[in-house]
């Protein structure tokens, strides 16, 4: 395993997620852990390397220093920004504190023949030099170099951007390998666990899973748990897995506020009870969210009732089980499926000054507000992880690798006063869209146009149009098609669907789906447009 020692840095999480995208396992461990904690740790001899991490503090406004035991065991270590100026101070070399900072894209010369950057490049310049495209943030930086370290890389405004002793396999990089935007960093961070260290490339799910039952199972002991599942993907996983730990001690609240997609419901059902025989509550809400939504068309006026009736109905349903229960105790735990990307989220990296674009579904303060333990066992795993655990679950890929949908459901997608009949015309039009979506290849990829879309779906649109069926005329519904290719869904683009299937789309839910008559493509790229339309 590798070690990772966070000293604070905002992409430290992203370390660990390359890391493992090598298959080699990690650990994340705070940057104050003791040298006696470390040569602990390292005894039995499957620690293999030490990653330092960046820090968002600068190494004079913060005495944190690495434990001296990480340069004492004779393993390599990599320090990233902040890393390396420890290590430089550590050792014996000198870092300043800058006057400027350096934020943003860099381009780097590699220098010498380290084991870490040679012949990486991403280009050469006219006297061939290769040089790495790589993504800057710091302020201080490494004047001179300790004793027995030798240049690894530069910059005009950081003559030492990255040094080594391979002697004792000591590397330090000033800029980021963990961040996409340097182009080779992958290759870097391969190349320090794989090559340097000799990590074993063996860590799969399928090892994750037994770890984490065996976590969740010391957490909960013989207590109980409830999770309020939804039929996304997260809280899918979560259940599957706390299922998997403790089985008849967990009880799913599945609330089905009538707004999910054609047959949601019943397949959610039929996933969790019938295949897993998970317990599970399903509480038919459909009507009373129906009530509460009468003569509302103002979308965020539309979110918070079904928000607010959501955490309504999930609270009533988990109060049952807190005061008898399943058992005579009742449950003590409230399981979430919060996954990594939302801890970064809910943390305030997200900027407290952002305007409400959309008040987003959310269930924090349940657990203080029921007197719950909070069990969190995706906490650590970013989503593609997740997908790749509920497969090795055994959830139907299918399932795990559906596009997102919003807590709100159809509620946002059926523009202005939400009606029953109304659901009922969007669910059949978006199965038909997201069927032909799946079963159209495109030739080069091989994939489904279902796999090339981040998220696609029908919006209805309450207004009639003329059309002519047979010899008849019609006075119906329209609805729009929305697919979108995104990477995070902050920006997306339309996306250029093929006509022909465009074309088989429109036919079919304009002669199969009785009520609407019109069928239009959303061409509209976010931003300005946000991806769902309301
Ligand atoms: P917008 O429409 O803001 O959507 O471009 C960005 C992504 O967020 C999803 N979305 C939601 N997800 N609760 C959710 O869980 C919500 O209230 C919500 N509103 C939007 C949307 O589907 C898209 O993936």
């Amino acid at each position: 395993k590798i070690l990772i020692l966070d000293f604070g840095s905002q992409v430290t999480q992203l370390i660990a997620r390359r890391v493992r995208e090598a298959h080699v396992y990690c650990e994340v461990h705070p940057c104050d852990v003791s040298s006696d904690w470390l040569r602990q740790y390292a005894a039995d001899g499957t620690l293999k390397g030490i990653i330092l991490s960046g820090s968002h503090a600068s190494v004079y406004e913060v005495d944190d220093k690495a434990p001296d035991a990480v340069f004492e065991l004779g393993l390599p270590v990599l320090g990233i920004c902040y890393g390396m100026q420890t290590m430089a101070q550590q050792l014996g070399g000198k870092v300043e504190a800058g006057r400027t900072r350096e934020f943003g894209y860099a381009e780097v010369r590699a220098r010498g023949h380290s084991a870490l950057l040679r012949d990486l490049a991403d280009f050469h310049t006219p006297e061939g030099h290769g040089m790495l495209k790589v993504w800057m943030s710091h302020g201080d930086k490494v004047t001179a170099l300790p004793p027995g370290f030798a240049l690894m890389a530069s910059t005009e405004a950081c003559p030492i951007a990255g040094m080594c002793d391979e002697a004792r396999r000591f590397y330090g990089l000033q800029f980021h390998p963990e961040v996409t935007h340097t182009v080779q960093g992958r290759a870097m961070l391969e190349r320090f666990v794989l090559g340097i260290c000799g990590a074993r490339p063996d860590w799969v799910m399928r090892d994750h899973i037994e770890e984490a039952v065996q976590k969740i199972r010391a957490q909960v002991g013989d207590e109980e748990v409830i999770l309020g599942l939804s039929g996304g993907v997260d809280s899918s996983v979560a259940a599957a897995l706390i299922h998997r730990a403790i089985g008849e001690q967990l009880t799913c609240v599945f609330v089905d506020h009538g707004l999910l997609r054609l047959h949601e419901g019943d397949a959610v059902m039929e996933m969790f009870v019938g295949q897993l025989h998970a317990k599970v509550i399903r509480v038919d809400a459909a009507d009373l969210f129906l009530e509460r939504l009468a003569g509302v068309s103002e979308p965020e006026q539309k979110r918070k009732i079904i928000g607010g009736l959501f955490v309504e109905v999930f609270k009533a349903e988990a109060a049952k089980l807190i005061s008898s229960g399943a058992s005579t105790k009742g449950a003590k735990w409230l399981a979430q499926g919060t996954i990594y990307p939302d801890v970064i989220e809910s943390g305030g990296a997200k900027s407290k000054k952002a305007v409400t674009i959309k008040s987003h579904h959310n269930v924090g303060g349940l657990p203080e507000q029921l007197g719950l333990k909070l069990l969190e066992p995706l906490r650590d795993l970013f989503k593609d992880e997740v997908r790749e655990l509920g497969v090795a679950l055994g959830l139907p890929p299918e399932m795990v690798q559906r596009h997102p949908f919003p807590g709100p459901g159809l509620g946002v997608r059926i523009l202005g006063e939400v009606k029953k009949d109304y659901a009922d015309l969007l669910r059949r039009a978006d199965a038909i869209f997201i069927e032909e979506l799946r079963s159209t290849l495109e030739p080069h990829s091989g994939k489904s146009w279902y796999e090339l879309t981040s998220q696609a779906f029908a919006v209805f649109l309450p207004v009639k149009s003329v059309g002519v069926m047979g010899d008849g005329r019609t006075y119906d519904y329209v609805v729009a098609l929305r697919a979108v290719q995104t990477s995070d869904f902050m920006t997306a683009d339309w996306a250029e669907l093929p006509y022909s299937l465009l074309k088989r789309v429109s036919g079919r839910i304009i002669n199969e789906v009785r009520g609407i008559n019109r069928v239009t493509y959303d061409i509209s790229s976010k931003p300005p447009a946000t991806i769902e339309w309301e």
